[in-house]
C-alpha cells in the first residue's frame, strides 16, 4: 500500500468538497488503485493553516465540515506553523500540492507563483484554477517535468468532465480543428431565468441566493469566465498563447426582456456561445450571445449545465454535456488528476 500525502492550498467550496470525496472514496482508492490519500496540510487566507505530518484527523475534519465550522487549529494542527503561503508550500509534508484559490483572470497571480513554488519544491501539482492554466500551462508543465512530476488541471474547465485527459488519452493522435459550446454555467442559468420572465437583476439575485453568482457577478455576466475558459482550451489543446483579453468577450448584459421575447417568438433561445478554432484567416476565438434554434445541441443545455463540441480531423463532431455540476463534480476532477498522477508513478 502506498500513502500519498496532499497539501491543500485553499479550503473553500472546492477544497472542502475534495476532502469529503477523499474520505468517502478512501477504501475504493485503496482497493482499485492501491493507494491511500492523506491530507497532511491545509492553508487558507483568513481561516488559518494546519499541518500534521501523520495526516490530519479525518474524523475531526469531516465533523468540522458537517457543522459548517472553520478549521479548528487547536484540534488539527500539530506543528504550530507560522509563516506565509510560500513558507507553507516549503514546509508542507506532501507529495502533491492541490491548489484551489480564487481565479485572477488578468494574470493568474498569485496562484501561478504558488504553483511555481510547489514545482520547485518537487511536488506534483493539481489545480482547479483557470488562471495558472492560461498563464502558466507550458512553464508549469516543463518545470514539473524537470523534477519528474506532473501538472494536472482537469477541473479548470467543465469541472469533472474529462476534457484535457481525453486528448492525452483516448483521443491522443487526433488534431482539433475547432470547438464551440456553453462554458459558463452561471450565465446559462441567468438566461434561463430571464426566459421565465425575470430581469437580469432579478436573475442575478436568484443566482446569488443559491450560491451560483458572486457578490460582484461581472466576471460571469460580462463574459470573462467564459473567455478565460476559451483561452485555456485554445492554449492547452490548440497550441495558442491567448489571454482572456485576446478573446474580447461580449457578455449577456445587453440582452433585454424584449430580445428574449423575440427569440421565443421565433422558437429560439439566447445562449452565451464560446468558440475557438482555425478559419481561413487564421485562429479565431469569440464569446458572445447568440440565438440558437432547436436544431442546435446548445438549445436544450439548461440551468447550470455546460457543453462543448470538438471538430477533429478524424471525427467531424464530438460533444460532451455536463449536467448541473456541483463542487463535488469539481472535486472529482481533482481526484481524477490525483489518480492519473499515482498511476504515472507506478508505470
Ligand atoms: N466552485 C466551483 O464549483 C468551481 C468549479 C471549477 C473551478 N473552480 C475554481 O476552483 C477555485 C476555488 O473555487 P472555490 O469555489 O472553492 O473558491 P472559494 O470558496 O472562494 O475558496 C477559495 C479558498 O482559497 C483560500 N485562499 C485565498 N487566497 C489564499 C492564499 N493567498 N493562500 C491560501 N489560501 C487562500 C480561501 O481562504 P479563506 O477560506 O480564508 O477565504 C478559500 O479557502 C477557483 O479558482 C475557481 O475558479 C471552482
Amino acid at each position: 500500500m502506498k500513502t500519498i500525502d496532499l497539501a491543500l492550498l485553499g479550503f473553500g467550496n472546492v477544497g472542502k468538497a475534495f476532502a469529503r470525496l477523499l474520505a468517502a472514496k478512501k477504501q475504493e482508492l485503496l482497493e482499485d488503485f492501491g493507494f491511500l490519500p492523506r491530507i497532511t496540510a491545509i492553508a487558507t487566507k483568513k481561516h488559518g493553516v494546519c499541518i500534521d505530518p501523520d495526516g490530519l484527523d479525518d474524523q475531526a475534519l469531516i465533523h468540522l465540515l458537517d457543522n459548517g465550522k472553520p478549521l479548528d487549529l487547536a484540534v488539527l494542527d500539530r506543528t504550530g506553523f507560522k509563516g506565509d503561503t510560500y513558507e507553507f508550500i516549503r514546509q508542507a509534508p506532501a507529495h502533491v500540492l492541490v491548489e484551489t484559490t480564487p481565479v485572477n483572470p488578468h494574470s493568474g497571480l498569485p496562484a501561478l507563483d504558488y504553483l511555481h513554488a510547489g514545482a520547485n519544491q518537487g511536488l506534483h501539482l493539481i489545480t482547479a484554477n483557470k488562471g495558472p492554466v492560461v498563464y502558466g500551462f507550458r512553464e508549469l508543465t516543463a518545470l514539473t517535468k524537470q523534477h519528474g512530476r506532473l501538472f494536472r488541471f482537469e477541473s479548470a474547465v467543465m469541472d469533472g468532465a474529462p476534457i484535457f485527459s481525453l486528448f492525452r488519452g483516448p483521443l491522443a493522435g487526433t488534431k482539433i480543428l475547432s470547438f464551440y459550446g456553453i462554458l459558463n454555467s452561471c450565465t446559462n442559468l441567468l438566461l434561463d431565468r430571464m426566459r421565465s420572465g425575470e430581469t437580469l437583476e432579478q436573475a442575478i439575485a436568484y443566482g446569488a441566493s443559491i450560491g451560483i453568482t458572486e457578490t460582484d457577478p461581472s466576471n460571469d455576466v460580462d463574459g470573462w469566465d467564459a473567455a478565460i475558459k476559451v483561452a485555456a482550451l485554445s492554449n492547452v489543446l490548440l497550441g495558442q498563447n491567448l489571454t482572456p483579453m485576446d478573446v474580447q468577450p461580449t457578455g449577456i448584459r445587453g440582452i433585454t426582456p424584449d430580445m428574449i421575447a423575440l427569440a421565443e417568438a421565433q422558437g429560439k433561445r439566447w445562449k452565451l456561445v464560446c468558440q475557438g478554432g482555425w478559419k481561413d484567416d487564421g485562429y479565431q476565438v469569440s464569446v458572445k450571445p447568440e440565438m440558437v434554434g432547436p436544431e442546435s445541441p446548445l438549445y436544450t443545455v439548461d440551468g447550470t449545465s455546460s457543453y462543448v463540441s470538438f471538430e477533429l480531423d478524424v471525427l467531424p463532431g464530438l460533444g460532451i454535456l455536463e449536467t448541473n455540476p456541483s463542487p463535488k463534480t469539481t472535486a472529482f476532477g481533482l481526484l481524477a488528476d490525483l489518480i492519473d498522477i499515482v498511476k504515472s508513478e507506478t508505470t
